[in-house]
């Protein structure tokens, strides 16, 4: 991963279209899985609460249910539309570029940080919004995080002139790299972990690569995009899918609670 370019703030375009329908279909472990996260956020009735990269809304949902006062970001217009009727406060806002001065208890992110490839400008941002130890609470891809979906994506792709720099355009750091950019920006950090998750994947990894990878396969033409995403899966099945045929992703989290100084 560490090949990649991390500090651009603008990923390829098409890494910002979301189908509302389609990450709701392949993509509803993202918050299925969150019950760790959540919990380290612990909400209160009556806070101000930032919910960075809300996507469609589903934890902006849960976290205002526990009373608190959340607003939800994202840059996705289609997930923000579902996110608005649910009755959810939403504003279309880039992560790079919060506009707040010292009005939330707490900023929240699950699954969004990594989207987002100039970390310390994020970070600048999220500290300007909190009140003074208001807590900084998310968990992101962590390093190594679908390593091998990557490699299969990097291989077949080399053997068909495709672009590596679509492989992976995601910011997937270590506990050490991502705690010091915490630390840089005015936080002190109480955990910072990294937590293998492999993840069963309830539409297969057909599912996974159409949603997640769309911006690699789709450099390429049809017929060949067919063929690409099918040499992938094949490289992929010895590694990631079981006997019965039920695949699991090799996600990998960073998990974090930061606190603003005072
Ligand atoms: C993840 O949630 O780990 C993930 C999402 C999109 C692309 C890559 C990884």
């Amino acid at each position: 991963m560490t090949a990649e370019p991390m500090h651009e703030t603008t990923p390829p375009k098409a890494v910002q279209r979301w189908s509302a329908s389609d990450y709701a279909r392949n993509g509803r472990f993202v918050q299925e899985m969150a019950g760790p996260v959540f919990a380290m956020l612990a909400p209160r009735p009556g806070e101000r609460i930032l919910d960075l990269g809300c996507g469609d809304g589903t934890l902006t949902a849960k976290i205002k249910a526990a009373g608190a006062d959340v607003l939800g970001v994202d840059l996705s217009e289609e997930l923000l539309a579902v996110a608005k009727m649910k009755g959810l406060a939403v504003r279309k806002l880039d992560g790079h570029a919060l506009d707040f001065v010292s009005e939330f208890d707490a900023v929240f992110s699950n699954a969004a940080l990594h989207w987002m490839r100039a970390p310390d400008v994020v970070i600048t941002g999220v500290a300007r919004a909190l009140k003074p130890r208001g807590r900084f609470v998310g968990e992101l891809g962590g390093h190594g995080n679908v390593a091998a979906i990557a490699t299969a994506m990097r291989a077949v792709g080399g053997t068909r002139a495709g672009d590596p720099a679509l492989v992976a355009p995601w910011f997937f750091p270590t506990p050490a790299e991502y705690g010091r950019l915490l630390e840089q920006g005015g936080f002190s950090v109480r955990e910072v972990m990294l937590v293998p998750r492999p993840t069963p994947l309830k539409t297969g990894m057909e599912g996974w690569l159409r949603t997640f990878g769309r911006f690699f396969f789709d450099q390429f033409q049809d017929p060949e995009r067919d063929e690409v995403l099918k040499e992938v899966m094949e490289l992929l099945r010895p590694s990631l899918c079981d006997a019965s045929g039920a695949w699991t992703a090799d996600h990998v989290r960073l998990r974090f609670f930061a606190e603003r100084g005072a």
